[in-house]
């Protein structure tokens, strides 16, 4: 009832009267009142004018499942969302709730995580409300061969968002850091619960550094925010709506084929290593190349001087000649 007044209150710039409230969803002008006041208390400013109604001033920089709902524009991602201000790790919650029957399409969100998981058994640094902690579950019909493209897809959607949402340059470092002048801005992790021809599930997370205003010394080199390069505060729920947004998008895109086909051209318009020196950390045989693009299943394609390699994510780390991009 809360998240649908503050929903309505939201679609327009106008007042919207207690009765036309009452109206829409069947409550009482009581009703409505304490929910308007609710809302007042979570932060959102909301002003009251005799004779003309309620219209909202600001909104916070909230994430709570209301919140989320009251934005939501997506059409299978997020309809079940579950918010906690603190967790272990949203991908950890999200493998035990996809094990206990959740449905595809859910979202876990966290004010902070208290034990964040990186890739290749590292840390996510997750401090309360300077970042977007999330993870979506899917149940997909998709052979477990290919589920690694998931990761680029979900970049894909990530950088399309970020650009939309504050259009700063962002880039895709193979095959799934988001990067801002070359420093890190986002992390995937995907994880799959498979049997040898059949997917239980996918849990695809994502941490954005939004509000940091410092890294510790060690990543600093490495890692930036949002407001570090833009200079200024977006909003969070309304970022995380933005991803879910595109990624709808290029998820139903991909999964027409199975393969990044379609998709492999606006990938590498976003690909910071194009035509960029790499050094393919390969611990058997590491080589230097020229980065080119991605092929239909998400290789890194590598020219070095005396020939073509694809460079498939599993194995490898990437980094630039000259830094991390
Ligand atoms: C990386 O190492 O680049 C991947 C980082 C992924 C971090 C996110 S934060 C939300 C989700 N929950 C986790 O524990 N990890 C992912």
């Amino acid at each position: 009832m809360k998240a649908k007044i503050l929903a309505a209150l939201r679609e327009t710039d106008v007042y919207v009267s207690g009765q036309e409230l009452c109206e829409a969803f069947g409550v009482s002008r009581t009703a409505v009142w304490k929910a308007i006041n609710q809302l007042k208390k979570e932060g959102y400013e909301i002003e009251a004018v005799t004779n003309r109604g309620y219209r909202i001033l600001s909104v916070p920089d909230l994430l709570s499942e209301n919140e989320l709902n009251s934005i939501r524009k997506t059409e299978w991602v997020g309809k079940q969302i579950y918010y906690f201000d603190v967790l272990d790790s949203t991908n950890t919650k999200a493998n035990h709730l996809a094990e206990k029957g959740a449905e595809h399409g859910t979202l876990v969100v966290a004010g902070r995580q208290e034990a964040g998981k990186g890739r290749r058994g590292r840390n996510w640094s997750s401090p309360a409300n300077t970042g977007i902690f999330m993870t979506l579950i899917l149940k997909p019909e998709l052979e477990s061969q290919n589920a690694s493209m998931l990761t680029l897809v979900t970049a894909l959607a990530v950088a399309k968002a970020i650009k939309r949402e504050t259009d700063l340059a962002a880039e895709i470092k193979w095959p799934n850091d988001i990067v801002l002048n070359g420093k890190k801005i986002c992390g995937i992790l995907t994880e799959m619960s498979a049997q040898i021809d059949y997917v239980n599930h996918i849990v695809i997370g994502i941490g954005i550094n939004v509000h940091n205003e410092a890294f510790p010394e060690e990543l600093s080199e490495r890692a930036t925010s949002i407001l570090l390069e833009g200079g200024k505060r977006v909003n969070r729920a309304m970022l995380i709506e933005a991803v879910w947004e595109e990624f709808e998008k290029v998820y139903g895109i991909f999964m027409e084929t199975q393969d990044l086909s379609k998709l492999a051209e606006e990938y590498e318009m976003y690909l910071a290593n194009r035509g960029k020196k790499v050094r393919v950390l390969d611990p058997k045989d590491p080589f230097e190349g020229v980065a080119q693009g991605i092929t239909a299943r998400g290789e890194l394609i590598v020219d070095t001087w005396e020939s073509r390699k694809l460079v498939y994510s599993g194995e490898v780390s990437v980094r630039g000649i000259y830094g991390y991009v």
